[in-house]
């Protein structure tokens, strides 16, 4: 049986679908079966981060719809063994998508896949419940801002209403001079802030924007300090 990770911030364009992106090609790069799920509805941004923008035929509204079979929307990657991904539609919900599609989805693919990943879209409204009903964990992203922690600190309270007991956080886009020299929250701060445990530390690096807009993962490549910390990252999330 799989499991399902919602990622997810409270505030825009932290980095959750960089790190969906990079945690799932992680994990099928280690040989586990992972497909990665583009929740963020109107708004898609995984196909482009893998490249695939192209091969987009079907997507999850197709899916949770009816329209389409789930093999018939899930698009593999050919540079990993082991990945799909499940683009989201072009619009945004109409309102006809509930929980329970999602919640029967995600029971489906954990048959089927080691772990499925689900891109959820920023903030704690509804785009959030629809994403996470299926969910079995959630990674939060965050970046060492005063407005992302506490924006994190209410989505993390809102994901303990919806019934999500294991938590992570993963911080983002940390410049280490910036927090050196106080101008921005230091990590015993951020680690107080928030109630779920640190799961890793991200740093600003302009290659992980050059791999996005490449459509290429950054950690394809083997070796670099990114592709090393992804390893550790993952390796603490799943256990
Ligand atoms: N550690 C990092 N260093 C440099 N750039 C980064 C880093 N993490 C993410 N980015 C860049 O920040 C931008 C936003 O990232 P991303 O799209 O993953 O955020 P998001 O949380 O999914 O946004 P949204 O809320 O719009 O869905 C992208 O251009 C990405 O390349
Ligand atoms: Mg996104």
């Amino acid at each position: 049986m799989g499991k399902v990770y919602l990622v997810a911030s409270g505030k825009g364009g932290t980095g959750k679908s960089m790190f969906a992106a990079n945690f799932g090609a992680t994990l099928a790069k280690q040989g586990r079966s992972t497909v990665i799920l583009d929740m963020d509805l109107g708004l898609r941004n995984l196909d482009l981060y893998f490249g695939l923008e192209n091969n987009v035929v079907y997507d999850i509204y197709d899916v949770l719809t009816g329209i389409c079979r789930i093999k018939q929307a899930l698009i593999r990657d050919k540079r990993f063994e082991n990945l799909f991904l499940m683009a989201a539609p072009p619009v945004r919900d109409d309102g006809s998508l509930t929980p329970l599609h999602m919640q029967v989805l995600c029971e489906k693919l954990k048959n089927i896949y080691d772990y499925v990943i689900v891109d959820s879209p920023s903030g704690i409204d509804d785009g959030l419940v629809l994403a996470s009903a299926g969910a079995d964990s959630c990674i939060l992203v965050t970046t060492p801002e005063y407005s992302a922690l506490r924006d994190a600190d209410t989505l993390d309270r809102e994901l303990l209403r919806l019934g999500i007991e294991e938590r992570f956080v993963v911080l983002n886009k940390v410049i280490a001079e910036m927090m050196s020299a106080g101008y921005a929250p230091r990590l015993r701060e951020i680690t107080s802030m928030l109630r779920p445990p640190l799961a890793g530390v991200i740093q600003y690096d302009e290659n992980i924007q050059i791999s996005t807009n490449l459509g290429v993962p950054i950690v394809l490549k083997d070796g670099t300090y990114i592709q090393e910390n992804f390893e550790r990252i993952a390796g603490r999330i799943i256990g």
